[in-house]
């Protein structure tokens, strides 16, 4: 039998998330001759590990995380702590031979992304990162609206995506304080937060092309270095244009707005779930598969389309990201996003501060 013994590094919020998904995998009958075991967690922070034992039910505790990397007995890893350690931690796990997750932003800068995925090839370990909107089923079903649509759409005018989210540092939405110490989170909404952005796009409609970059740094918060306005406008490879403008304020908001004008219709996304899907010819609302019109159903179509199993954990994307993860370490396949998919949206993100450093457009 196959055994996964998982150990955590970071009990903190995006650990609850995974913990819970993981969970919910030990024993699912989609993995059959196979062990699974969240076995041990560490954090520097004591409270944070009761918390995550709590909601978890976790058993084994370190406060040193090198405790997961030299247990023999562990051999797959999730790096879940504040960005500054995930590549000392990567490194360290890979010359144990262990398979990882790694939470994005994957590290610093593209040379550290790079030295990461050389030590994933050397120690021929296989690693994922938390690229996780790519498991929402919402953009899942949007990519799909569109590619089942081509003909009736027309070419892609613009795509206008608005990320806005409250400063993740105190508020209500999510309390941290790595995120306003630039030597631990390195850099603002755009790195933190819209890396998801600019990898969802090149998702749904392939590369861009280029980009034109403004960021600013307004709050007192973003003095330290840490922008809390970006505006990308860019090319894609097909010809589509667009903007994504990424905002960290103070309003009690956690918000992704995607707005997409073809030549002859339009889809319009509130915040995950509210879709609107509109064509000029009105040929498109006919379509079957297109008349999914609330988020559970869009649910439905995405489990049974891909074959995932229902996952009752209150975290439906963290369920299908693990799900794919795990899946790939029994299969002994490549995980999906890759180490290059992360490192590709690193690019277009180091390209938008050198735009806006440079006042000039970048060739992507
Ligand atoms: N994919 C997503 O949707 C998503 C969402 C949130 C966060 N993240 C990423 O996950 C990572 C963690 O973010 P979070 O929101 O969970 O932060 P968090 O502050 O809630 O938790 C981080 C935890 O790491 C612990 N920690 C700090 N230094 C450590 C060390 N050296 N060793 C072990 N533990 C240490 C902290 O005590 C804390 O409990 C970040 O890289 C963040 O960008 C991803």
């Amino acid at each position: 039998m196959k055994e996964l013994n998982i150990g955590f590094i970071g009990a903190g919020l995006i650990s609850l998330a995974h913990g819970l998904s993981v969970k919910s995998l030990i024993n699912n009958p989609f993995f059959k001759d196979v062990s699974i075991t969240l076995k041990k967690v560490a954090d520097i922070d004591q409270s944070a590990i009761e918390r995550f034992c709590n909601i978890t039910g976790t058993k084994k505790t370190t406060t040193n995380p090198m405790d997961i990397i030299n247990d023999d007995s562990i051999n797959v890893v999730y790096i879940l702590t504040p960005t500054r350690y995930h590549k000392e931690f990567f490194l360290s796990a890979a010359e144990k031979g262990k398979h990882i997750f790694c939470e994005k932003p994957l590290a610093f800068s593209l040379s550290d992304i790079k030295e990461m995925i050389k030590a994933r090839d050397k120690n021929n370990i296989l690693a994922q990162v938390g690229l996780v909107l790519r498991f929402c089923p919402i953009f899942w079903y949007i990519k799909r609206i569109i590619e089942d649509n081509k003909q009736e759409l027309g070419k892609l005018l613009t795509a206008i995506m608005i990320d806005d989210q409250e400063w993740p540092i105190a508020g209500s939405t999510h309390v941290s304080d790595w995120r306003k110490d630039k030597s631990a989170a390195h850099a603002g909404c755009l790195f933190e937060h819209s890396i998801h952005d600019v990898d969802i796009l090149e998702y749904i409609f392939g590369s861009m092309k280029d980009l034109f970059a403004r960021i600013r740094y307004i709050s007192p918060e973003a003095q330290a270095g840490l922008e809390d306005l970006a505006i990308l406008n860019f090319e894609f490879q097909n010809g589509g244009t667009g903007v994504l403008t990424s905002i960290w304020h103070k309003i009690r908001r956690d918000f992704r707005h995607l707005e997409l004008y073809f030549e002859n219709g339009n889809l319009i996304l509130q915040n995950y779930t509210g879709l609107s899907f509109k064509s000029l010819k009105g040929k498109i609302r006919k379509r079957k598969m297109t008349l999914a019109s609330s988020y559970k159903e869009i649910k439905k179509v995405y489990i049974e389309t891909n074959n995932l199993p229902n996952l009752k954990t209150g975290v439906d994307t963290y369920s299908y990201e693990n799900f794919s993860f795990i899946k790939s370490i029994i299969d002994e396949t490549p995980p999906y996003p890759s180490l290059e998919i992360g490192l590709r949206a690193h690019k277009i993100i180091e390209s938008a501060y050198k735009s806006s450093n440079t006042k000039k457009l970048i060739e992507l």
